[in-house]
């Protein structure tokens, strides 16, 4: 019996995923929104707040990001009117004295951090059991203004999230080795992993012992930091979102510290840029194994792959 060939064998994780970028969401903004497999509307009231709903009104269907409209601190639908709070509930519906209490959309809980805008997403839909990351670097006066990126690929997202805890496929790949992380930690009840690799560089000021600082965040997001250089850092924040099981959106924003972003910034974003796209074509037309034939260097995909398990309602 040979084994079945499926492209997308896995659901949508459980998550915090990022729906948009904060800067492309003013207030009064309706957007519409393709996530979780899922349309979704997404606006921000009037006082500021970023809020997701399911998309399609429970009166007659209508797309609320569609024609549909901010009023205060409410969305109103394109159709008949009827608004719509934070929460999904309906709060008016014109003409009506009385609102039936099956009158609610789905709603999202959503958090607005580190420019983005995040949804909590859970197929059993329970409540957030992790937070969004607070990266401090982003924002801050030292760094420069971020540096943005988004790429969609056909590929389900777990297969982006896999690449970091693949060393064997960087010098193929990439052509570059990527130093054996010495040592992963495990925080926020285990939803979090560490990997520090530490390296020499030399740079023109000198040989340092530096470190590559690779951190996952619940499956979507995660950081790449480079210290070790005295005043001098990178960081890369990368979040990655299921537009549905097989394809994902990613959203790559990168600051340095000011005093390299003339002779490093520019070269570090397209040296990024050009790593994702080798891997690309490699994404979009493999398969998910689910039991891989492995060997000794894939003791890390493994365990990601065990660490991935707490994920999914399945
Ligand atoms: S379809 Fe939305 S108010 Fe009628
Ligand atoms: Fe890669």
């Amino acid at each position: 019996m040979t084994a079945p060939q499926s492209h997308h064998a896995l659901p949508i994780p459980n998550g915090w995923f990022a729906v948009a970028w904060s800067r492309d969401l003013e207030a009064g903004q309706v957007v519409k929104v393709h996530a979780f497999a899922r349309e979704l509307v997404l606006f921000r009231t009037r006082a500021g707040k970023p809020v997701v709903l399911d998309a399609y009104c429970p009166h007659l269907g209508a797309h609320l990001a569609v024609g549909g409209r901010v009023v205060g601190e409410t969305l109103r639908c394109p159709f008949h009117a009827w608004r719509f709070d934070e929460t999904g509930g309906c709060v008016e519906i014109p003409h009506c004295a009385s609102v039936p209490p099956s009158a609610r959309l789905r709603s999202y809980e959503v958090v607005e951090r580190n420019e983005m805008i995040f949804a909590w997403y859970h197929a059993e839909q329970k409540p957030p059991d992790w937070e969004v990351p607070t990266i401090d670097v982003i924002g801050h006066p030292d760094w420069t203004p971020s540096r943005r990126v988004d790429i969609d690929v056909a590929v389900h997202m777990q297969e982006l999230a896999e690449n970091n805890f693949d060393p064997a496929h960087f010098e193929i790949v990439h052509g570059t080795p990527l130093p054996p992380p010495s040592d992963y930690e495990y925080s926020q009840n285990g939803r979090f992993v560490r990997a520090v690799s530490e390296m020499k560089r030399e740079t023109p000021i000198g040989t340092f012992d530096t470190r590559l600082v690779r951190e996952t965040f619940g499956l979507g997001l995660s950081t790449v930091v480079s210290e070790g250089i005295p005043g001098v850092g990178t960081m890369l924040f990368v979040s990655v979102s299921p537009i549905d099981a097989s394809h994902s959106r990613m959203r790559w924003l990168l600051t340095v510290t000011k005093n390299i972003a003339d002779t490093f910034g520019e070269e570090f974003m397209t040296g990024i840029v050009k790593g994702v796209m080798d891997d690309v074509p490699i994404w979009e037309n493999k398969i998910h194994r689910d039991k891989p034939v492995m060997c000794e260097t894939d003791k890390h995909i493994a365990e990601f792959r065990r660490w991935t398990r707490q994920f999914y309602s399945d």
